[in-house]
């Protein structure tokens, strides 16, 4: 599968590293070739030779091997690569790249390739909740990498927390993904929305809800991947614009309703993502001063998706339902209500989560169960469903 492709695997000084073994025999299996470079923190961890042996190349662990037949390999074989994977990677790494730093072979490649770049970070639940640490991973991906995980589960340190470097099979999918992606999208235009809408209460205060816009971005990255013209109508969500992906900001259902309208009239398909505030406040007014109690009048915002439905013509809509009982039913309830193409009926966990898992029904009441994966992986399933 992965025949001509050359993939850098870059180790780094977090337990994790003995699963970078795994990862080099998975990728020789799938004919890649396959080149290590470890930090020295890294290689008190596992030995070279391990890498040396399954990857059938020299080890690169400074900037100045004899071993390695090209001169300068940080350049030549940054540039042959199609991929540079640094997994695990630690806090030290994540900040070298955000800073640009490169004082060792490991950060000077991956300053100066031009390949594709994921990297799975691998670290204390402390360490990676650290801001400074949230900061440069926030960074790294606005630079064009890609992250995959952490996740939770046990840590070196006992603790069960975030922290731990997704399975090597996971890492392997992504790898699959991001290399021989089909882009079977291309000449699709999808408009996509995300986050929760607010609802003015005061000029300083609102009604929200706790969706963090995570899967709606998780299914525009795919899309895009995939070669789609996205568009992604994006409610108060604080999370990076995947690459090519065109941004509408709004705040509130009403601004939703018309950024939506106006983006779907030659859409493919519209995917609601969007948790949009089914209530509003009936009457505008000034700050609300402090009393004993207060009652505030709603209003209903427009169901955006029902307006959809209405002129739906070819166009393919998907809507989600978040459920805290009867899921299925309910959802398909949606469905049929909304005249949807696809619903995916999921459970309020998700909320904020880097995973999700829920069910898929179609028109015909098929229905396909996903298990708890990456919302990047619930993503491509969805798209998958759709077209
Ligand atoms: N939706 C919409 N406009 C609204 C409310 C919801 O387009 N004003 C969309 C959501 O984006 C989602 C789907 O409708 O794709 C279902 O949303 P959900 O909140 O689960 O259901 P509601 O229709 O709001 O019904 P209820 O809250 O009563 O379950």
């Amino acid at each position: 599968m992965l025949k001509g492709k050359t993939i850098i695997l870059g180790v780094t000084g977090c337990i994790a590293a003995y699963k970078a073994a795994t990862l080099v025999s998975r990728l020789k299996d799938l004919d890649a070739e396959v080149w290590v470079v470890m930090t020295a923190e890294a290689a008190q961890l596992v030995g070279p030779l391990t890498f040396r042996t399954l990857s059938g190349n020299p080890v690169i662990l400074d900037l100045y091997s004899q071993e390695i037949a090209t001169p300068v390999p940080h350049i030549s074989l940054s540039q042959k690569a199609d991929l540079l994977v640094i997994a695990p990677a630690t806090a030290n790494m994540i900040g070298k790249i955000a800073g640009g730093l490169a004082d060792d072979a490991l950060s000077t490649m991956a300053l100066s390739t031009t390949a594709k770049k994921l990297l799975a970070p691998g670290m204390n639940c402390e360490m990676w909740r650290n801001p400074a640490v949230a900061a440069n991973s926030e960074k790294i991906v606005k630079l064009g990498w890609e992250l995959i995980g952490p996740e939770e589960g046990k840590l070196a340190c006992g603790d069960l927390d975030i922290g731990r470097m997704s399975e090597p099979e996971e890492i392997i999918s992504r790898i699959i993904e991001l290399l021989v992606a089909p882009r079977d999208l291309k000449g699709k235009k999808i408009l996509i929305t995300a986050g929760g809408t607010r609802e003015q209460i005061d000029p300083v205060r609102y009604l929200a809800n706790r969706s963090s816009g995570k899967m709606g971005y998780a299914i525009a990255k795919a899309a895009s991947r995939r070669g789609a013209a996205v568009t992604l109508i994006s409610a108060n969500a604080s999370l990076p614009v995947p690459a090519g992906v065109r941004l509408v900001e709004v705040e509130s259902a009403r601004e939703m309703l018309a950024a939506v309208a106006g983006g779907a009239q030659n859409a493919d398909a519209v995917i609601m993502a969007a948790a949009v505030a089914d209530f509003k406040v009936k009457s505008k007014r000034a700050k609300i001063k402090k009393g004993k109690g207060l009652v505030l009048e709603l209003e209903a915002t427009s169901d955006i998706l029902k307006k959809l439905a209405g002129k739906k013509g070819k166009r393919k809509l998907v809507g989600f339902a978040l459920e805290t009982e009867n899921l299925v039913k309910n959802a398909k309830k949606k469905l049929a209500e909304k005249n949807l193409d696809l619903i995916f009926a999921n459970g309020p966990e998700n909320f904020g989560s880097d995973q999700a898992r829920g069910v898929l029904i179609d028109r015909a009441g098929r229905r396909v169960d996903l298990p708890l994966a990456d919302k990047e992986t619930i993503a491509s399933r969805i798209l998958d469903a759709i077209f």
